[in-house]
């Protein structure tokens, strides 16, 4: 028998919805444990930004991210090694995810080239050329140190049709062994590979059923929410949940609207990224159940209510609407504290359902959610 190798990610159910594919559980990691359906807040280079650390312990938040293509800049992988990872560097010593940078160079850099090696971008800092190899992406986690770590893929925008997409996703499949051979700290760092293939259903079915001849603790679905038409973003994670396997958790990356959030639970998926809800925040745009309120509307300019009267975070315990229209154009705290709600607001959202799934009443959630999210008549 081949040997069992220890593994640095367990997960285990503990409800499941009889109606839809929803289910509540529980990761293990090396450096906590994680309730899903879960929402991890995207910390950028090593903060979230305008939070430190324990204002997240306070909201309970157990697991961010960080990006491997901005930590691999500043401060950089040897630093990061120097200080014992990111970790310790950054003082939070909950979960921490890393995706893989080339999603994000593809995203922030016009300038990146996609090779069988890697990606050829030029550095934004000198000019010079430089190459993100799968081998290096993950050398770069590994000396982050985050307990989930992103394999390299391809992605192609979800407008893109034809081969490219295609050579995408055979890409993705090639790099992700690559990845599983350079992770030099499987027993403590796993890896989860992601499933690509555009808007095309068997291009995603046959990467799903390719990735999960992996031995590995997690899958992630990618390339989606790049403002693809819902019907096919719907299909797309359906048709992944049906193949990915049930034991192990699954990460739809890059959705964080709270209407997607709730359909992607009941499409079977178990853990979300997303930007918005902290980029809004620092535009004045509070998320409150039904939508989404701007501060910097004259509208409350004299309302003593909080952001949401039925939330328990700070802000909400502490600051008025009118009080946060006066600060939030020119005030980095109202920035700060617009995104201590919208975090507040999203992790709430997601106990919300776990707790409804547990109690078995996940459908009437959902249509209790919708009658808020989209009131007869608008
Ligand atoms: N973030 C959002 N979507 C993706 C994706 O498809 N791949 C990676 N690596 N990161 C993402
Ligand atoms: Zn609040």
């Amino acid at each position: 028998m081949a040997a069992s190798r220890t593994h640095a990610l367990t997960f285990k159910i503990i409800a499941e919805c009889k109606t839809t594919k929803a289910r509540v559980g529980k990761i293990n990691l090396p450096h906590y444990h994680v309730d899903t359906p879960v929402f991890m807040p995207v910390g950028t280079q090593g903060t979230l930004k305008g939070l430190v650390p324990e204002q997240l312990v306070d909201l309970d938040c157990k697991i961010m991210l960080g990006n491997t293509y901005h930590l691999g800049h500043r401060p950089g992988p040897e630093l990061l090694e120097k200080a014992g990872g990111l970790h310790k560097f950054m003082n939070w010593d909950r979960c921490l995810l890393t995706d893989s940078g080339g999603f994000q160079m593809v995203s922030l850099l016009k300038l990146a080239e996609i090779k069988e090696e890697g990606v050829k971008f030029q550095s934004p800092h000198d000019g010079s050329e430089m190459m993100l190899t799968p081998e290096k992406s993950i050398e770069i986690q590994n000396s982050i140190g985050a307990d989930i770590m992103m394999q390299l893929d391809d992605v192609v925008h979800s407008s893109t049709t034809g081969t490219r997409v295609e050579e995408a996703m055979h890409r993705t499949i090639r790099w992700v062994d690559r990845c599983l051979a350079a992770n030099k700290h499987p027993e403590k760092q796993c890896l989860f590979p992601i499933v690509q293939g555009g808007l095309d259903p068997d291009l995603r079915k046959k990467c799903a059923e390719e990735l999960i001849r992996r031995d590995v603790d997690g899958y992630a679905i990618g390339g989606l929410s790049g403002g693809e038409e819902k019907s096919h973003f719907w299909r797309m994670v359906t048709l992944s949940t049906d193949i990915l396997p049930k034991d192990k958790p699954r990460y739809l990356m890059g959705v964080g609207f709270a209407l997607d959030l709730v359909v992607c639970v009941a499409l079977g998926c178990d853990m979300f990224d997303c930007v918005f809800p902290t980029r809004t925040a620092r535009f004045g745009t509070a998320l409150v159940p039904g939508g989404q309120i701007n501060l910097k509307n004259k509208m409350f300019a004299q309302d003593f209510r909080p952001i949401d009267e039925n939330c328990n975070c700070s802000t909400c315990r502490d600051y008025t609407r009118a009080y946060l229209h006066t600060i939030v154009t020119n005030e980095a705290v109202a920035s700060s504290l617009v995104t201590v709600h919208n975090v507040a607001y999203q992790l709430n959202l997601m106990t919300s359902m776990q707790k409804s799934i547990v109690d078995n009443r996940f459908p009437e959630f959902i249509q209790n959610f919708f009658e808020e999210m989209c009131p007869e008549g608008d």
